[in-house]
Order: C-alpha cells, then structure tokens, then sequence
C-alpha cells in the first residue's frame, strides 16, 4: 500500500488536519487449521477530530474486530494505527497505559459487558481507580457527576446491573467509557441490543455528548438506517475490507459501489419502523451467502453476489481509491463517477 492510497478525510484541504485517528493497513488475521482467516484486511482510514465515521457492514464482515483493533484491544497482525499523532501499534502495554484513557469502547450487549456481581457506581468507578483518578471522595464525586450526565439517578449508584433497563445499562456502559475524559469513544453496535422506542432516546444521548465534551466517534452498526442518523462519513465494510467511504448523504443519494447499493435498498427508518423511499433507485436484492472470510474470492471480494461483476473482477483485487465526484470507492466499475 502507497501512501497515496490512505483515505484522505474528504472535503479537507490539508489531508492532515484535525486527524485524530489514523489506520493504515490494518489487518488481523487468525489462523484456521491449515488456512488463515482474514477478519480485517488491509483497512485504510481517517477519522476527524469531532466527527463521527459509521462503519457499516453484515454480520462477520469484520466490523468489531475492526473496531478493536482501532482502540488496541487485539493485536493488529499488520499495519499501523496513530492515535492523536502517535503510533499505538507497537507501543509496550507499559507505554500504552497513559495513552488508554484517551480512547475508550462502548459494547454492543450491555448486559453482557456489566460483572453482574458489581454495583452500577464500582463499575463507573473501576477506569478511575485504574488510571488513578484521585482519592475515594474524588472519584464518589466523579461517578455522581457520571450519573448524572449520561441520566442515570445518583440514587441508583449502589444497584446491580440487573436492576436497571437495557436502555439505562447501556447509559451505565457509557458512563463507564467517559469516565477517563476520552477523546474517541468506538461504539461498538450500541444500541443493536436495545428496543427501537429506546434506540432513540441512546443515540440522542450519544449526539448530546459529543457537543458537550467535544467527543469522535467511531460507530459501528449493522443496518444502515442507524448509521444514517448518528454519522458525518461512512465506510461500508465486506469481508473484512472497505468498499466504499463517503459523505453520509453523498453515499445515500448517490452510492458508488454495488454492495452498498444493494445494502440501500431496503433501509428501515429508524423513526416509524417503514421502509425509506426517499431517493428513487434501482433496487438490488442481495442473493447467496457472504463467502467464508477464510476462502475469500479473488479478485474483488464481492464478485460472487455482485450483479455487475466481470471478468476483470475475478482477477484483480480493486483498491479503495477516489473517484471523479470525491467519494472513495473499491470497483472497478463503479456506479457514479
Ligand atoms: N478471536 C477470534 N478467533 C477467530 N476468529 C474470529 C475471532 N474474532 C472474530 N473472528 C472472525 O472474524 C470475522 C469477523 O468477526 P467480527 O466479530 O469482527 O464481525 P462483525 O462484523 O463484528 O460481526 P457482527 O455483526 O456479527 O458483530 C468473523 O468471521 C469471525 O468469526
Ligand atoms: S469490482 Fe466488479 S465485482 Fe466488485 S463490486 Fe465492482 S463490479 Fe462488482
Ligand atoms: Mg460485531
């Protein structure tokens, strides 16, 4: 990969400015037996400092470990990723510690993601005592301040996690995530688990949060309607890799690759549960399996479902690359621009 390939943030006139997350390359592979499983696949992005970049993609296309990998929770298996202008791909754990703060990850499950046995106030509690926040009465008075920006009652900080909603345990995930004074929140399908009255009510949470404490966000969903609402950008992930990066409207009005055509058409809003029918498109239904990540096609990922794939797509492996109308895009037929 050249550098000429790395994703400039679109619209900016300095390729560098404001970037405050930067991967190149990424990759992460695990090894299956006598093959290789590529879950993430030489991933190139940029994320804006105050912005949100959606990732979106079906189930297994890599999405989470993506996500993981931005913030260092797994290994990359190549690549490099910078945080805030430092390389975090090879830092010791001694030497990522006083970086961990700065970059935090809300779950998908927030059941899943809470020690049922700890109370609501520990759990907010524990990033602080790990990064040695202040004394006993800061750190009381931290959590309480916590509670009450993300909504939660100061009176509910020695329930179990049991003993609340789904809406207010995922407010308790993502109390805990802000404790540190993140810079970047990656969240991680935050509200895939969450009824569609209170999806709502979470992702407004989640955009009052970002003006008020100047927060980027990284979020990963798998339907599109989602996305929509909360994103500046968003890159659309297949087998591990993406195809297409774009303005959120440019790439709804207007999308360049199949796959996300086919993805677009049949988004269900969000608001009222109906199908949007706002820009008139031809309609690709997607037909068979997404391959096994670890038998990927040659050539272009996509091949096998696409409906406008030819000869040259089973022999060359298409690169995320601009296009004439700005957006980037891996085709080699793309379908604007
Ligand atoms: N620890 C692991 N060991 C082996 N394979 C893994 C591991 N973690 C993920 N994978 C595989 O990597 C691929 C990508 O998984 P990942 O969980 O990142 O996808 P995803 O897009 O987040 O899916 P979902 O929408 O279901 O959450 C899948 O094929 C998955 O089975
Ligand atoms: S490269 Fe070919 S197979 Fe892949 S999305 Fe484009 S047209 Fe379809
Ligand atoms: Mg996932």
């Amino acid at each position: 990969m050249t550098t000429q390939d790395i994703v400039a943030v679109e619209g900016s006139t300095r390729p560098d400015a404001d970037v405050l997350l930067r991967a190149t390359d990424v990759t992460k592979t695990y090894p299956m037996g006598r093959k290789v499983l590529r879950a993430v696949d030489g991933v190139s992005l940029e994320v804006r400092t105050g912005e949100t970049l959606g990732i979106v993609g079906e189930s297994g296309c890599g999405k989470s470990t993506l996500g993981r990998c931005l913030v260092r929770l797994t290994e990359l298996s190549g690549g490099r990723v910078e945080f805030d202008g430092q390389d975090i791909s090879t830092l010791s754990a001694r030497r990522l510690r006083p970086v961990r703060p700065g970059m935090q990850l809300v779950f998908q499950d927030p059941q899943a993601s809470l020690n049922p046995r700890r109370r609501a106030g520990d759990i907010v509690a524990e990033p602080l005592l790990v990064h040695r926040y202040g004394d006993a009465a800061a750190v009381r008075r931290r959590v309480a301040e916590l509670f009450d920006v993300v909504g939660l009652a100061s009176a509910h900080l020695d329930r179990y996690p049991h003993e609340f909603s789904g809406g207010q345990r995922q407010r308790i995930g993502i109390a805990r995530a802000l404790a540190t004074d993140p810079k970047l929140i990656v969240a991680d399908e935050p509200v895939s688990a969450l009824d569609v009255s209170i999806q709502a009510q979470v992702l407004n949470l989640f955009a009052d949060l970002q003006e008020e404490f100047a927060l980027t966000y990284v979020f990963i969903a798998h339907d599109l309607g989602v996305v929509r609402h909360v994103s500046d950008r968003i890159a659309v992930m297949y087998l591990g890799e993406i195809v297409e990066l774009a303005d959120t409207e440019a790439l709804y009005e207007d999308p360049a690759h199949p796959y996300t055509q086919a993805l677009l058409s049949a988004v269900p809003d969000i608001d009222d549960g109906t199908l949007t029918d706002e820009v008139p498109r031809e309609r690709i239904i997607l037909t068979g399996e997404v391959p096994n990540p670890v038998d990927k096609p040659t050539g272009c990922p996509f091949r096998t479902r696409c409906p406008y794939a030819r000869e040259r797509c089973a022999l060359e492996r298409p690169r995320l690359a601009p296009t004439a109308s700005g957006r980037h895009t891996a085709c080699h037929y793309p379908l604007t621009g």
